[in-house]
């Protein structure tokens, strides 16, 4: 079944360390819809501004989108946005633009969706992975130092659920070993550090609009650079290499002639994208409200419970509530993570995994050479961790219906296991 966030993993066999039971068994207060994981809060305002540009006749790359930089960049205290289709797309031109060369080694996290070394190796680089410290899941700087060789060129860290990483320490590693650091912020929108935004710390912020993050836009990215011709640069390239503004081409002041200036890439976002982000960047503030409030909620019901819980914001920081991971340890509770996974499913509850360590994948194993052994922190946590609903979208009635559930699942399983 989908959980609105891909494939899932193939699932265990031991329920809660007894015998496997038919899951319709714990029939407990079974919602009757399934509560889709990840899925975006919409209204109305998002509605209207679609159908005012498919009235208008305008659906590409046009008003909207530039709109949609300019309020993006006002949001983050910054003159220049550039929107893409994805993060996906963000991250790999802003590695080109970072100069990356084929055989350049760029050191970043096993705690992270594929995008991220895959955008690496899409643009010649070589991704090369440093473990994560694993309260915060966010990397270690000090693992980060010891992969540096004279091949490293960039840093591409990851700000892991919405939760600022060490970005002082890596900082000032980029710093010392004349590293580019470009920040993967597809979960960190609303992220703060030390009162400084996620995505302007580094020389490149990269962000996602995917159907499940903090906003949406069915598909889309943004990236900001600390340097306007970097941003230029990604802006020729995001669109096959085109002349700057390409695609003002077929508006109203006549055809303009443009010049292919580089070998580029389909990476535009359409005035559709941007019309439903204009409207969800208006709620930014009142959705992460909400998901603050669930995360609380989370926090004071499972205190008791024998799972481990999402570290607690650290102090000067603004954490961006994306995900709310837990982990579930067989030898703590008597029940494999995947078990876990297939009781919430029963439940109708949607849950998502974020993520298996890239050491598991392989494609990567067979690549590049990776062993879960080489970051045994980030496969640990990747076999223990489940993430639980955390849109705003849930009502109370949905965060019961999570909490109950989960609850249900830890009672007898713990009852079991005793
Ligand atoms: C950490 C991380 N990086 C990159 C991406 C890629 O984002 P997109 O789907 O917008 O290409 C994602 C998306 O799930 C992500 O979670």
């Amino acid at each position: 079944m989908s959980t609105g966030h891909g494939t899932r993993d193939p699932l265990g066999v031991a329920f809660f360390g007894v015998k496997k039971m038919k899951s319709s068994s714990y029939g407990i207060g079974k919602r009757k819809d399934f509560l889709i994981f990840g899925a975006p809060l919409l209204k109305q305002a998002e509605i209207d501004e679609v159908l005012a540009v498919m009235k208008s006749g305008w659906l590409g790359t046009g008003p909207r989108v530039a709109q949609f930089e300019q309020d993006f960049g006002n949001y983050k205290g910054v003159p220049h946005a550039a929107a893409l289709n994805s993060c996906t797309a963000a991250l790999h031109l802003s590695i080109l633009a970072a100069g990356i060369k084929p055989g350049d080694e760029v050191i970043t996290t096993p705690m992270t969706f594929c995008a991220t070394a895959n955008a690496i190796l899409h643009a010649g680089g070589i991704p090369v992975l440093a473990e994560i410290n694993p309260d915060t899941l966010n990397l270690d700087p000090e693992q980060v130092e010891s992969k540096i060789t004279p091949r490293t060129r960039a840093l591409l860290p990851v700000h892991f659920a919405g939760r600022p990483c060490d970005m002082d320490a890596l900082c000032h590693i980029a710093e010392r070993h004349n590293l580019k650091l470009i920040e993967d912020c597809a979960h960190a929108i609303e992220t703060e550090y030390k009162g400084r935004k996620a995505g302007t710390l580094g020389d490149f912020g990269c962000f996602s609009f995917y159907v499940t993050k903090n906003i949406v836009t069915g598909e889309g990215g943004m990236v900001l650079a600390r340097n306007a011709e970097d941003l230029a640069r990604i802006r020729v390239l995001g669109l096959h290499g085109m002349s700057k503004d390409a695609w003002k081409r077929f508006g109203d002041d006549g055809y303009k002639h443009y010049q292919v200036v580089e070998c580029g890439f389909k990476y535009n976002m359409m005035d559709l994208q941007a019309a439903i982000g204009i409207q969800q960047l208006k709620r930014i503030d009142a959705q992460w409200q909400r998901r603050r409030e669930i995360w609380q909620r989370y926090n004071r019901a499972f205190a008791d419970l024998p799972i481990a819980l999402p570290a607690d914001p650290e102090p000067n920081t603004r954490h961006a509530f994306h995900l709310y991971t837990i982990l579930v340890d067989e030898l703590r509770t008597g029940m494999s993570r995947d078990a876990f996974l297939e009781s919430m499913t029963a439940q109708s509850i949607g849950v998502g995994v974020h993520y298996l360590s890239l050491t598991e994948h392989p494609y990567y194993r067979r690549a590049l050479g990776w062993k879960p052994e080489d970051c045994p922190n980030a496969a640990r946590i990747g076999r223990q961790t489940v993430s639980l609903p955390l849109s705003a979208k849930l009502s109370d009635g949905d965060v019961e219906d999570v909490i109950t559930a989960v609850k249900g699942i830890a009672a007898r399983a713990f009852h079991a296991h005793a």
